[in-house]
């Protein structure tokens, strides 16, 4: 292909993309498969790594992420980013409605719309290309997280049609979805992290993520809901956010109610009432409804305060809280041995559902609520899974009820607890016979990510640990199908599939066995780069706390986690059975791999002679390194061919980011 040619297919590519990935996030309708839209995305990365100069920071390739943002720029916003005053009732409501109609005696409407529970965002475009995604901050000045915006696949990159103006800004909200919140909770428990508290604070958490590609990641969302512009778009609101709708931004739809006009207070009340109702059925949170006036020269008439426009308010729901008695206190004991205090309420309905039990989190959440068995207890339904207790009704304390007590020892082996400084929970120490420890530990050894042994469940695996058949996961290795059949439920074949299911666990890799092996805070991730970096077991368990620390992204908390374990005498001992069982205990070589490259980050720029861009990236990643997309202070090395682009040599140089040819590259990994 020419130059020009290939200028025509990359342009034709981000087209088309663009297209799907509007028909897929903003219309709801895709039109291509998943592995089609992937196999055109790739073939345009491809041809915009070997052809840097037809980059474009627009382009569909930037959705990904990659680019790392080490301090977000603090820029003024052009138009000050108001909030909105709130109204808690409707007789407040009613007052709103009545104050502003003495300034605009004529008829007036209004457009009601739902109040997204998330982190609010200014973009500016600028001839029909994103140009900068701003934070709220404080209003006149907030942090520009552009990166991070382009990730999320509901905003225009590039603008459909040729209707829009020149320069304007877009406002809006930008939410998690509940499922991917939900996803995002159950993937931390599993890797032992502590969960996030709800999709609201995750939100604007991971808009300041540092890692573009972590932020594509999750499953943010986003509605827009104001645009300021010269020349005006509409003469009021509503068409305005029909209009914008054109130009392929993600607006509230109308046919779902998630906006409607409004002619009168009681066609606002009816709209509040319904969501008042529904909102539970939302893919998303919502903490009330937004009421705005529609037309913009009464909006202009109405202005604004310091803070807040007066030509717009939101009613907030309440929070749905009940208040009921709490009977008791019980703790669960998690795999790693972590407790966590559950209220015991009497039942109540809460937000259409009969809520029994309700989270405490820890010690020092139940002191500073001051609760006693036997109090009523306000409890509330937010984000999280399971509702929690904001409160105690202290109008009906009972002056006699004892201070509360935290238990000291396991409920389930009554052995001592422990609670590390700095830390909230407290732990059981009995990882070995702690039975919700014990069967939590083997069925992680088992799942999916780890020895993924099939035909084995978690409900066979409490039935051998209840039988005194297991006692830790190297046990699984001794079983036998006579031990297995007199299990309830057992049958003949079953038992087979176990059998086999563990046999063939032997080949699983050694990464994942490491991972299997559940030692707090080693991940699924951690563990691959222990094990490619060390390579054996031996190795790994001779590693001294500094040279774990010299291993990338492993901070102290994981290194000192994981010399805990193998301090421990019984846990070698662990060890020690799973390689006589004949566990992968290092890492397989693979024919012309090696770790030449091991934890480093590399760019690769240009066209190269002796590989193409797929293999060379195939390479890399064979070799241990990393490829990333673009040049920053985290790269390690630029693998640089013929038409690297000069801003981008100029940018390696700057950062002192070395440099090397295809030639250089091949001795490296030889
Ligand atoms: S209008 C000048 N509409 O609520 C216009 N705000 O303090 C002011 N919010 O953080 C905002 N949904 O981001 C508007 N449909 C909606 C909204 C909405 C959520 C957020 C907004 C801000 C807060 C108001």
């Amino acid at each position: 292909m020419t130059k020009v040619e290939i200028q025509e297919k990359i342009l034709k590519l981000r087209l088309e993309l663009s297209e799907h990935n509007h028909s897929y996030y903003v219309l709801d309708s895709p039109v291509i498969s998943d592995y089609d839209f992937d196999l055109l995305l790739r073939e345009l990365q491809e041809l915009e790594n070997a052809n840097p100069e037809f980059a474009d920071p627009n382009s569909p390739s930037k959705r990904v992420g990659g680019e790392i943002t080490k301090n977000f720029e603090n820029v003024a916003h052009k138009y000050p980013m108001l909030s909105l005053s709130n109204t808690y009732s409707k007789e407040e409501l009613e007052d709103f409605i009545k104050r502003i109609s003495k300034m605009v005696p004529e008829e007036m409407e209004f457009v009601c719309e739902l109040k997204y529970d998330g982190a609010a965002i200014g973009i500016s475009y600028k001839n029909g290309a994103f140009e900068r995604a701003l934070t709220r901050g404080d209003g006149s000045k907030g942090d520009d997280i552009s990166a991070n915006v382009k990730t999320i696949s509901s905003i225009p990159l590039k603008l459909k049609g040729d209707s829009f103006p020149d320069e304007f800004e877009i406002r809006g909200e930008i939410f998690m979805l509940l499922e991917g919140f939900k996803k995002l909770n159950e993937s931390r428990i599993e890797e032992g992290l502590e969960t996030f508290a709800n999709p609201r604070n995750t939100a604007s958490g991971t808009l300041k993520m540092q890692d573009s590609s972590a932020v594509a990641s999750r499953s943010l969302d986003s509605f827009l809901y104001y645009v300021f512009s010269e020349n005006e778009i509409a003469d009021n609101h509503y068409d305005s956010i029909l209009k914008v709708k054109d130009w392929g931004f993600k607006i509230p739809p109308p046919e779902k109610r998630y906006i409607q006009k409004a002619k009168n207070i009681d066609e606002i009340f009816d709209f509040i009432n319904y969501w008042d109702e529904n909102r539970h059925k939302l893919p998303f949170e919502i903490d009330g409804i937004v009421i705005k006036v529609n037309d913009y020269i009464q909006q202009q008439r109405l202005g604004s305060t310091a803070k807040s426009p007066r030509w717009a308010i939101s009613y907030q729901f309440k929070a749905e809280e009940v208040s009921t008695q709490l009977e008791k206190v019980s703790y669960q004991v998690g795999r790693t041995g972590a407790i966590t205090p559950v209220a015991n309420l009497d039942p109540v309905l809460l937000a259409g559902t009969t809520v029994k039990r309700a989270s405490l989190h820890n010690a020092d959440q139940i002191e500073k609520l001051d609760l006693r068995v036997g109090d009523f207890v306000f409890v509330e339904k937010g984000g999280e899974i399971i509702p929690k207790v904001t409160g105690v009704d202290l109008s009906k304390r009972n002056p006699d009820f004892p201070i509360f007590q935290y238990a000291e020892t396991c409920p389930e082996c009554e052995t001592p607890l422990i609670r590390k400084e700095g830390e909230a929970k407290h732990y059981c120490p009995n990882t070995k016979t702690c039975p919700p420890q014990v069967s939590g530990l083997i069925q992680h050894f088992i799942s999916r990510k780890a020895m993924d042994i099939e035909g084995l469940g978690g409900e066979t695996v409490e039935l051998l640990v209840n039988a005194g058949l297991i006692k830790d996961y190297s046990d699984l290795y001794r079983l036998t199908k006579e031990e297995l059949l007199p299990l309830d439920r057992m049958a003949e074949k079953s038992a087979q599939n176990i059998i086999d299911g563990i046999e063939k666990s032997k080949e699983i890799p050694f990464q994942r066995v490491l991972f299997g092996l559940g030692i707090r805070y080693v991940g699924e991730t951690v563990a691959k780069k222990l094990a490619l970096h060390f390579e054996t077991m031996e190795r790994l368990l001779e590693a001294s706390l500094e040279e774990l620390l010299t291993v990338d992204e492993i901070g102290q908390r994981i290194a000192e986690s994981f010399t805990e374990f193998f301090s421990v005498e019984e846990n070698k001992q662990l060890i020690n059975r799973l390689i006589d069982a004949g566990l992968q205990m290092e890492v397989l070589k693979q024919e012309g791999v090696s770790s030449a490259l091991e934890g480093l980050k590399i760019v690769i720029s240009g066209s190269f002679e002796k590989y193409s861009r797929t293999e060379l990236k195939d390479l890399i990643e064979k070799h241990g390194g990393k490829n990333t997309g673009s040049v920053s202070a985290k790269t390690d090395l630029i693998v640089a061919g013929e038409g690297m682009g000069p801003s981008k040599r100029k940018k390696a140089e700057d950062l002192g980011v070395k440099i090397i040819d295809e030639n250089q590259f091949a001795e490296m990994i030889a």
